[in-house]
């Protein structure tokens, strides 16, 4: 392919993203437009390879890394150059999957393609395991190739299932499919129709809650009940507790930074916390020791928080566990002041 040529012709085309509509495309050069979509315009080089200009530069690097990830296996076309702004690839022949079933039925062998496609696109890394049927084509010795694959990785929002593609099967279509994917792989229909069912309840919940108008004036009344600064005493426990919590979260995330035990330290905390707590509610039950249990010994009843872990400080995730037998912690300390609420009555 002439390199140097296709430049001088990618000078005279521009590309322009427009919102929730294809792309704006003025054209100057001798080249023919095969098609657009919202992110490009694709035009054609030669007899074999067209070239795909975008309307941004992220669009084009995204179905370059897609198409990259694909390049061991035969379901894509070849990438010969990309710019900033544009991919030349493979023109990609025969006919795409909408308008051959217009004609022909989803047969058993296609359906087979189509879930090996799907597998294919999950071995490779899409996050995205899903395509319209348009952008999949049947080549004339029976393999399929698909196009526009941007969208297949660098996502924030990936469904568990092939939503689009089942969707734009359509009604018959869908359950035909479906019916050859319970045959061919029982386990992955039984999950899509998991999914599937979710989304239909989640449909019926929504139309459900539409037309349910709330009762403002009286959830103003009831909330009322929500109201925690009335009684004195019960405010100053609950915010006690509340800048409890904040500043054991500060603390543990300081200490994590500083690459410090925590064990160590949370020991010496809790023995302030509770001269402190004994400071200002004396007359907190302390008798017996067996129902009111002091910061620390309800830690050590805790037992899992920070024990054996200070090894692996740096390690995120057990960070992140470490933090949530805090959290499990502070559940397990609320129910304590419940039991001693009602030791005290
Ligand atoms: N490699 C190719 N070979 C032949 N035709 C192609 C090729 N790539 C794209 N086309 C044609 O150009 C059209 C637009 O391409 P494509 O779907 O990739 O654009 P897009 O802007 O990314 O689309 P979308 O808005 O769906 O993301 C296609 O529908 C197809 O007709
Ligand atoms: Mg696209």
């Amino acid at each position: 392919m002439d390199i140097k040529q296709l430049k001088i012709w990618l000078k005279d085309i521009q590309v322009q993203n427009v919102v929730n509509s294809d792309v704006e495309v003025v054209n100057n050069s001798p080249l023919i437009m095969l098609g657009k979509g919202r992110q490009g315009a694709v035009f054609q080089v030669s007899d074999d390879v067209c070239v795909k200009v975008f309307g941004n530069e992220e669009d084009c690097e995204r179905e370059h890394y897609a198409l990259s990830l694909g390049k061991e296996t035969n379901l894509f076309p070849t990438v010969h150059a990309k710019g900033p702004l544009y991919i030349a690839m493979d023109i990609v022949k025969g006919v795409d999957i909408r308008e051959y079933l217009q004609s022909q039925p989803l047969s058993e062998a296609l359906s087979a393609k189509l879930l090996e496609m799907l597998i294919t696109f999950k071995k490779i890394g899409y996050e995205r395991i899903d395509h319209h049927k348009r952008q999949i084509y049947l080549q004339l010795d029976g393999s399929l190739k698909v196009i526009d694959v941007a969208r297949t990785v660098w996502r924030d929002r990936v469904y568990p299932y092939p939503r689009k593609l089942l969707t734009s099967l359509g009604e018959e279509n869908k359950a035909i499919f479906l019916a050859h994917v319970q045959e061919m792989a029982p386990e992955v229909y039984a999950e899509w129709l998991h999914y599937i069912r979710m989304e239909e309840i989640s449909h019926q919940i929504y139309q459900i809650l539409l037309p349910e108008k709330p009762n403002k004036n009286t959830l103003k009344k009831l909330s009322s009940q929500l109201l925690t600064t009335e009684d004195e005493a019960k405010y100053v426990a609950q915010l006690q507790g509340l800048v409890h919590k904040v500043f054991k979260e500060e603390w543990i995330k300081t200490m994590l930074a500083r690459g410090k035990n925590p064990d160590a330290v949370m020991e010496k905390i809790d023995e302030y916390w509770d001269a402190r707590e004994q400071e200002l509610f004396p007359d907190r039950d302390r008798k017996g020791g067996k129902d009111r249990n002091s910061e620390r010994d309800r830690n050590r009843h805790e037992g899992k928080r920070f024990v054996g872990e200070s090894r692996r400080d740096n390690d995120k995730h057990h960070n992140r566990n470490r933090y949530e037998g805090e959290r499990n912690h502070d559940r397990h300390r609320r129910s304590g002041h419940k039991n001693r609420k009602r030791h005290h009555s």
